[in-house]
């Protein structure tokens, strides 16, 4: 299924996106985007199959500006991977997040996610199947009350996926959610979580092979079952005991 494609990964230039780009890079045509011009240089020196644009995906100039520049280049895309995502640490009590940097966070994780796929959906030849794959997180099932903004943003665009596949369902438009369980990159070290997880690229392998077998939600890891349990069964119990648990395990 993930051959011969032409794959758009947002936040490509590192963690899972790198991982995603560099394997399917093998058998794919692949298009990364992120703020940092550095991180996507360097990967796509990696493979002449990658090739990167700088995007803000918060922006929405950007995210048009990404897609008009897409279109004069003549590319089709048939593969999305909404990957970016930032994470941080925000109690209401102590935060000083300005209005701007709150926005900013939540149109990363979600508003942008949307807006892109609006935008593949619009330029995909509707004949030719298509994938759209949101990367959202166990999370999405159950908050972590310390990282609120990122379980909010997270949980949206886990519904999004859920209504996009239900409107989809008549199309040639095929939409997938993976839940990633920790997975050592940047992103849970933001937040002091210096835990030990899984390898970047050993998940975005398996990930795609689950992906390749037709799966439409992939969620590898105990944790999920675990957060799916509690928010049937302890909502309230379950919330204070993540509460306890996660503001013990990544202090500082
Ligand atoms: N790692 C985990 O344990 C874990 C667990 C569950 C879910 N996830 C999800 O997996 C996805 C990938 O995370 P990761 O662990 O690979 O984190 P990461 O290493 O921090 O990578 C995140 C990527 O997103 C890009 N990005 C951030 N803000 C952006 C913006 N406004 N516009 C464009 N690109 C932006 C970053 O590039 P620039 O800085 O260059 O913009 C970076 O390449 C995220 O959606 C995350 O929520 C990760």
């Amino acid at each position: 299924m993930l051959k011969g494609k032409t794959i758009l990964i947002t936040g490509g230039g590192s963690g899972i996106g790198e991982a995603f780009a560099k394997i399917l890079s093998q058998d794919n045509k692949i298009i990364i985007c992120g703020r940092n011009e550095e991180k996507l240089k360097r990967v796509a020196a990696l493979s002449d199959q990658i090739s990167y644009y700088v995007a803000d995906i918060s922006t929405p100039v950007d995210i048009d500006t990404l897609f008009k520049r897409i279109a004069n280049d003549k590319v089709v895309l048939d593969v999305l991977f909404n990957n970016a995502g930032v994470v941080e640490k925000f109690e209401v009590l102590e935060s000083k997040l300005s209005s701007a940097q709150i926005f900013e966070k939540i149109n990363t994780n979600l508003s942008g996610g949307i807006a892109i796929t609006q935008q593949f959906i619009n330029q995909a030849y509707k004949s030719v199947p298509a994938l759209i794959i949101n990367i959202t997180a166990g999370i999405a099932i159950f908050p972590v009350p310390v990282l609120a903004l990122y379980s909010t943003s997270k949980a949206g665009l886990s519904v999004f996926t859920r209504t996009l596949r239900q409107q989809l369902k008549s199309t040639n438009f095929k939409v997938i959610e993976v839940f990633p369980p920790h997975v050592e990159t940047a992103m849970p070290k933001e937040i002091g979580n210096t835990a030990k997880g899984a390898k970047a690229y050993d998940f975005a392998r398996k990930t795609i092979e689950a992906i390749n077998k037709g799966k439409i939600e992939y969620t590898p890891g105990f944790n999920v079952v675990l957060l799916k349990l509690f928010s049937r069964f302890l909502p309230k119990t379950g919330l204070n005991l993540i509460d306890k648990v996660t503001r013990k395990q990544w202090q500082g």
